[in-house]
């Protein structure tokens, strides 16, 4: 089979969907891959390491116009236009973003959207959020060891005891445990807040402190359980409560690294503008759900905190506010190579050992992952 590899057009955006590695094992398989010029410049592959290893260099249209086409991002318009209608697509195509899917089904694709994939043991291998979340969670320690003009660890010197950071991760998933693993690595002191109760023993084995806010209704305990390993809405009750505590944390906190996600919504408000004034200046905030809060007081969707800019680093009240959207690009040579294995695995599903396309739907983490088929879009978000 043809496999198309673009190079990708989204601003920011740094990866690629195959890397020589995966190349090199696709083209064992049979398969003619065809990489457009450049795809892996950005993350450290030149169009020589994926000559070696048997791949073709290809020109843009080459690449979009192949029977599969593996991208890390969804296509722009100008790109669709270029792919053959009856063609497979595999990338992180947004599944909530049902104008995009309708795109994509007008447009005549197979279209599968890996961030879909269920959390189940069998589909850990495909998880592609929780490859890059991983990636976004260390270098969101990184950015604000960076932005931070003290250090994380407790140093004991000649000229006096420096006190170690004081560390507020707010989310506690894939990202959030990272976080916190890496920032106890450079020496912090880490407290951290979660909705999921079973978050608690995970941070604490980590040697973090869990802001424990207790469930005092049914509801509250029922919305905590989540849904498929993910958040759901937590009750008013609950986040009030869970507010005053945080906001005691907060204003302590020498950073605050926010990660909290709800799938299909806008993240949740977790650091007010109060709070933020209430931090100590010179903090620094990482807020790993920018550009995906509700729209803040510029004007742009805030994240965590509704005073995040996406894409941009603002201080207000004293406090840097780091927003990048798109962690994982800062890192785009080891988050290729995670998205490219994830990708590699998916194809397992949806490839023959003959090298066809089949759409086997009984399959459930091919059928979460189809968006669009047929000229229509088959997960209405
Ligand atoms: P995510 O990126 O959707 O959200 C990040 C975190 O924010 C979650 O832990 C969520 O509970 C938390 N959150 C949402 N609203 C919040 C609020 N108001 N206050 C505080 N925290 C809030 O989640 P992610 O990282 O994609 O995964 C969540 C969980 O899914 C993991 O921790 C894990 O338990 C599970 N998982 C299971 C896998 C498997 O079994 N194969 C694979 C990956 C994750």
């Amino acid at each position: 089979m043809r496999i198309g590899v673009p190079a990708e057009t989204a601003a920011l955006e740094t990866r690629v969907a195959v890397t020589p590695e995966t190349a090199k094992k696709l083209v064992a398989q049979g398969h003619t891959v065809l990489v457009q010029a450049g795809a892996g410049a950005s993350s450290g592959a030149p169009d020589e390491a994926y000559r070696a290893v048997g791949a073709e260099i290809v020109d843009a249209a080459t690449a979009l116009g192949a029977d599969l086409v593996l991208k890390v991002r969804g296509p722009s318009d100008a790109e669709l236009a270029q792919m053959k209608s009856g063609s497979t697509l595999v990338g992180m195509l947004n599944p909530f973003d049902a104008e995009g899917l309708q795109r994509l089904a007008a447009a005549g694709l197979t279209a599968f959207a890996l961030e879909a994939v269920p959390r189940t043991t069998r589909a850990q291998s495909m998880d592609v959020l929780s490859s890059q979340a991983n990636i976004a969670g260390y270098k969101a320690v990184m950015l604000a060891a960076n932005h931070y003009q003290r250090l994380f660890p407790m140093l004991m010197t000649a000229a006096g005891t420096i006190k170690a950071a004081r560390v507020v991760v707010l989310g506690v998933g894939v990202a959030g445990l990272q976080a916190i693993a890496t920032a106890k690595r450079l020496g912090a002191v880490i407290e951290a807040s979660d909705v999921r109760p079973a978050v608690k023993e995970q941070v604490e084995s980590l040697g973090a402190k869990f802001i424990d806010v207790p469930y005092e209704t049914d509801e509250e305990r029922e919305c905590a359980q989540g849904v498929g390993g993910y958040a759901r809405p937590m009750p008013p009750s609950w986040l009030e409560r869970q507010k005053v505590e945080v906001a005691k944390r907060v204003a302590q906190a020498d950073v605050v690294i926010s990660t909290a996600l709800i799938p299909g919504r806008p993240a949740p408000t977790l650091v007010t503008e109060d709070m933020v004034r209430s931090m100590k200046p010179g903090s620094v905030i990482v807020d790993l759900a920018a550009g995906r809060g509700p729209i803040g007081p510029h004007g742009q969707p805030g994240g965590n905190c509704p005073l995040t800019v996406p894409d941009q680093v603002v201080t207000v009240h004293g406090v840097t506010i780091v927003g990048h959207t798109n962690l994982p690009a800062l890192v785009a040579a080891d988050a290729s190579a995670l998205y490219a294995r994830n990708v590699l695995d998916f194809l397992k599903l949806i490839v023959t050992r003959e090298g066809q396309l089949q759409l086997n739907l009984d399959d459930d983490i091919v059928a979460a992952c189809l968006v669009a088929h047929g000229g229509e879009v088959r997960r209405k978000p």
